[in-house]
C-alpha cells in the first residue's frame, strides 16, 4: 500500500436476524382469511421472492409514478431533510425491500448504523449482502420480521433518537385506524428526539390511478395474481392462476385503490385444513392502499402524538414525504 493510500474502516459483514417465528402463524392467518365471508388475503404475502422482484418491475412502469416522484423528493430536498432529522443516528427502514430508497439517503443522513426490517427474508438478505458491499463503513442490520402485530428492534439496533423511515405508499395498505395504531408504533421506535420519514402516495386522477394499478402490460397483474402461488406454498393450496384475474380500481368515495383476484369460472380450491367453492365473478380482496391529501396526513400525524412536521412534494402534487418529530 502506498503512503497517500486512504484505509477505510471496514464494518463487519451485516448481522441478520430471522425474528418471523416470534410473530402469528401466516397459515393459520392465511387459512382464517380465505374462509371469512369476505375473503381477503393479506397483501404481506406478495412478497415472495418473485412478488419481490415484480414489483421492482412495477417501480419501473411509466404508469406507477410514485417511486420517481418520491426519489426526486429525496434529491431536492435531502439536505433539508437531514437538517431537520439529525445525522449519525441509526436509520431504521420498515418494509425495506431492495434498500435502494435508503440508500439515497445514506449520503445526507450519514447514519450511524442502517437496519433494514422486511418480511421478505430471502429477499432482504440478498439485497442487504450486496448494499454492504457498496458500502463498507456502515454498519448494517437486517431483521426478517411481521411488523403487522408488533415493531420490536431488538438489542442490537443502536438506541434513540433513531430516524424511522418508511417510504413508498405502504402507509396506505393500513385502513386508517389501523394506520393511526401504526404510526404510533413507529414513533415508539423513534425514542425522544427522533423522527419518522414517510412516503405517501397523494389522491389525484381516478384515471391515473386506476392505470397505475392496472397497467397494460400486465406487470401489477402478474403481481396480484402471484399471491396465489403464494398462498399454495404455505398452505399446500391448490390456486390455479389460469382460474383467475386481475381487478384494481379506485374508489374515490374510500379514497383507495382496491385489488382483487376474480373467478374466472367457478371453481373449488382446496387447502391443508379446509378449502372452499368459488363462482364465476367471486373476488379475494387482496390490498387496499389508501391514497392522502396533505392536511389528511398532516392530522393522522398529529394524532398519532407527532410535534413538528414537515411535508415536501413533487412537482405534480401526486406524492409526499413527511418528517415528523417524535
Ligand atoms: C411496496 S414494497 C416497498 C419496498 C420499498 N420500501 C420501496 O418503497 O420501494 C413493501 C415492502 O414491505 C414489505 N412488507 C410488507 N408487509 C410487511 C410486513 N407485514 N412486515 C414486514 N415487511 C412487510 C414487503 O416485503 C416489501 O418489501
Amino acid at each position: 500500500m502506498g503512503s497517500n493510500d486512504v484505509r477505510v474502516p471496514l464494518a463487519p459483514a451485516p448481522r441478520f436476524l430471522d425474528l418471523r417465528t416470534a410473530s402469528a402463524d401466516p397459515a393459520a392467518e392465511l387459512r382464517a382469511s380465505l374462509a371469512a365471508d369476505a375473503p381477503f388475503i393479506a397483501p404481506k404475502f406478495f412478497y415472495d421472492p418473485l412478488g419481490s422482484r415484480l414489483f421492482e418491475a412495477i417501480c419501473e412502469l411509466p404508469e406507477y409514478p410514485l417511486t420517481r416522484a418520491e426519489r426526486r423528493i429525496f434529491e431536492r430536498h435531502g439536505e433539508e431533510i437531514a437538517t431537520r432529522a439529525g445525522i449519525d443516528r441509526p436509520l431504521v427502514d420498515l418494509g425495506a425491500g431492495n434498500c435502494e430508497k435508503a440508500e439515497q439517503l445514506f449520503r445526507v443522513l450519514a447514519p450511524s448504523q442502517y437496519v433494514a426490517v422486511d418480511i421478505a427474508a430471502d429477499f432482504l438478505h440478498e439485497c442487504l449482502a450486496a448494499l454492504s458491499l457498496r458500502h463498507p463503513g456502515l454498519p448494517m442490520v437486517g431483521l426478517a420480521q411481521d411488523f403487522t402485530f408488533a415493531l420490536a428492534l431488538p438489542d442490537i439496533v443502536q438506541p434513540g433518537p433513531r430516524t424511522v423511515f418508511y417510504p413508498g405508499s405502504s402507509i396506505g395498505n393500513f385502513a386508517p385506524h389501523d394506520a393511526l395504531a401504526f404510526l404510533e408504533r413507529m414513533r415508539a421506535a423513534c425514542g425522544p428526539g427522533g423522527c419518522v420519514v414517510l412516503g405517501a402516495d397523494l389522491v389525484r386522477h381516478k384515471h391515473a390511478l386506476d392505470l397505475a394499478y392496472d397497467d397494460p402490460l400486465g406487470v401489477t397483474a402478474a403481481f396480484n395474481l402471484n399471491v396465489l402461488r403464494n398462498v399454495n406454498r404455505c398452505i399446500d393450496a391448490d390456486f390455479d392462476v389460469a382460474d383467475w384475474r386481475h381487478v384494481a380500481f379506485f374508489d374515490p368515495v374510500t379514497a383507495r385503490i382496491e385489488m382483487h383476484v376474480e373467478a374466472r369460472c367457478d371453481v373449488a380450491v382446496r387447502w391443508n385444513g379446509g378449502g372452499r367453492r368459488f363462482r364465476a365473478t367471486d373476488r379475494i380482496h387482496t390490498e387496499n392502499s389508501y391514497k392522502y391529501t396533505l392536511p389528511g396526513l398532516g392530522a393522522l400525524l398529529r394524532r398519532a402524538g407527532f410535534g413538528d412536521t414537515w411535508l415536501w412534494t413533487d412537482e405534480e402534487d401526486s406524492f409526499a414525504v413527511a418528517l415528523a418529530a417524535a
